[in-house]
């Protein structure tokens, strides 16, 4: 099994049965858009297109693995993918790889997922991201900060489809598990919260080069 394999099975292995998961690196072919999802990118600069088309593409192929049409998949106003009725998904650019993960909306009610490389937070950002109650979370469940910062976009990917709340990073707090599960509730003094934040359930994946989110809520 190669690295991708692996990681597909890794991921697979944290979701319900009944989810497709699709991970490849970027490089996509324009010619695999359709024409509503080559329109959204027109004035992308190539590498992005190239991102892009990767995802659609991988998002295509676990959709018809689950029995859709290969139909487009749109970006919306606040640039998350339209899936198409009786599916859910989410979509994450890593450096050198993309993941797309699909369900059936009978398995999943919503579902996001996040790829980061595994280098520290940039300096001085931590505090806009972290609660200190999260920092000593993640140090005594042995996980990085940039893993927490993961799943929290995980949990944006999750949710916002559904709810249209935009929360900021410190809306949320995030406790992982040592075992990386992880915990989703409303930070103390947050300002906006989304329905169904706390029903999340939420795993992350850890390789030498990357952090792997998942968020997820089942039906
Ligand atoms: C939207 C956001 C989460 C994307 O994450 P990122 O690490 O920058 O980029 P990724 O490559 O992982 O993900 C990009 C994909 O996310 C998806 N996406 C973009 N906006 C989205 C949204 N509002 N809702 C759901 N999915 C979205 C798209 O599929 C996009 O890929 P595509 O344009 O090729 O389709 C991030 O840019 C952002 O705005 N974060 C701030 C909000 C947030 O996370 N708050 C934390 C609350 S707990």
């Amino acid at each position: 099994m190669n690295d991708l394999a692996r990681l597909v099975a890794r991921i697979e292995g944290v979701l319900p049965e009944g989810v497709a998961v699709r991970v490849r690196p970027p490089g996509g072919d324009l010619a695999d858009l359709l024409p509503v999802e080559r329109a959204a990118v027109a004035r992308a600069v190539p590498k992005r297109r190239e991102e892009f088309a990767t995802g659609r593409a991988l998002s295509r192929s676990a959709l018809t693995s689950l029995g859709a049409p290969p139909v487009p998949i749109p970006v919306a106003k606040s640039r998350e993918p339209v899936w198409p009725r009786g599916f859910t998904g989410s979509i994450s650019h890593g450096a050198d790889l993309v993941v797309a993960v699909v369900a059936p909306d009978g398995v999943l009610a919503s579902l996001g997922i996040d790829v980061e490389g595994r280098d520290p937070l940039p300096p001085g950002t931590s505090h806009l991201i972290l609660h200190p109650r999260e920092v000593r979370s993640a140090r005594a469940a042995g996980w990085p900060q940039v893993a927490v910062f993961s799943a929290k976009e995980a949990v944006h990917k999750a949710l916002f489809p559904s709810t249209r709340v935009w929360m900021d990073f410190l809306d949320v707090e995030v406790l992982p598990a040592a075992d990386g599960s992880f915990q989703v509730i409303p930070a103390d003094d947050q300002r906006t919260t989304a329905p169904g934040l706390e029903e999340l359930r939420g795993r992350l994946l850890l390789s030498h080069r990357r952090v792997v989110a998942v968020a997820f809520r089942p039906v």
